[in-house]
């Protein structure tokens, strides 16, 4: 009796506790982002997973890496036509809060079926090329470095072509430096391989 009267009254404490931490800091933004979430399903996902060819899944990216592109998007400094105006007078909290948001949701990958050698030949390039350094041996990314593993592999593509011709624009140039000279085979490759590498 005793035993299931504590239970009761410990219960719903433990439930809101456990809601608090599901939410944590992001709770007190989660409203203010709310309406900006729909729009940015339509082309991310409604789970931060993209659907859509060279549009970038969020979810699962180092939150810092998100609030640095959110903030240089909404800066116009990396310039996206498709994103213009989405991020017009979104507050630094709400970025933050945007940044938690899709850093916490889990990746899915929408890799189609594989080849064996391009994936083995992807393999040795990202390692021969040293991307870990910096995107970590796992691919998974940390601080201002994304996650390429488990990216869409045509985004991956898209993004790399960027960097190699210097039309990424407002993006880091280590990453122009990084693929310097790499023939679009080794690109598509490695795009392959990180697609296909465990999120
Ligand atoms: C109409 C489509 C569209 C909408 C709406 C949109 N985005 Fe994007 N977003 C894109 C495209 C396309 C890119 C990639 C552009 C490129 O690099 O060529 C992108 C890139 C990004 C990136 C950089 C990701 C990376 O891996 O480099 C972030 C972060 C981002 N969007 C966040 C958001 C957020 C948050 C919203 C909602 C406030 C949003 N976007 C709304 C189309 C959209
Ligand atoms: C010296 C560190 C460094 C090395 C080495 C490096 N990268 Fe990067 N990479 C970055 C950073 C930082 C970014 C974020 C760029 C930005 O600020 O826009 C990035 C971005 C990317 C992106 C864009 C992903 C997205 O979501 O927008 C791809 C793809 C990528 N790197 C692939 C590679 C590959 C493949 C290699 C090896 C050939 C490599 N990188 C080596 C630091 C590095």
């Amino acid at each position: 009796m005793r035993r299931s009267g504590l239970l009761q009254w410990c219960a719903p404490g433990l439930g809101a506790a456990l809601l608090w931490l599901a939410t944590g800091a992001t709770g007190a933004f989660a409203q203010s982002i709310a309406p900006r979430l729909a729009q940015c399903a339509a082309c991310h996902g409604a789970d931060g997973n993209s659907q859509i060819k060279d549009f970038p899944s969020l979810a699962g990216q180092p939150r810092v890496f998100l609030e640095n592109q959110l903030v240089m998007i909404r800066e116009g400094m990396r310039d996206i036509p498709a994103m213009k105006g989405s991020l017009d007078g979104v507050s630094d909290a709400d970025i933050t809060a945007l940044a938690q948001h899709y850093a916490s949701l889990p990746v899915k990958s929408t890799s189609g079926p594989q080849n064996t050698a391009w994936l083995e030949r992807g393999r040795q390039l990202a390692s021969d090329m040293r991307c870990g350094i910096c995107h970590l041996p796992n691919y998974q990314g940390r601080e201002q470095m994304p996650r390429l593993a488990g990216q869409r592999e045509d985004y991956l593509l898209h993004s790399m072509r960027q960097f190699r011709s210097n039309q990424a624009v407002g993006r880091d140039t280590l990453m122009a430096a990084a693929l310097y000279g790499v023939s679009d085979q080794d690109l598509q490759a490695m795009a392959h391989f990180l697609a296909r590498t465990p999120p």
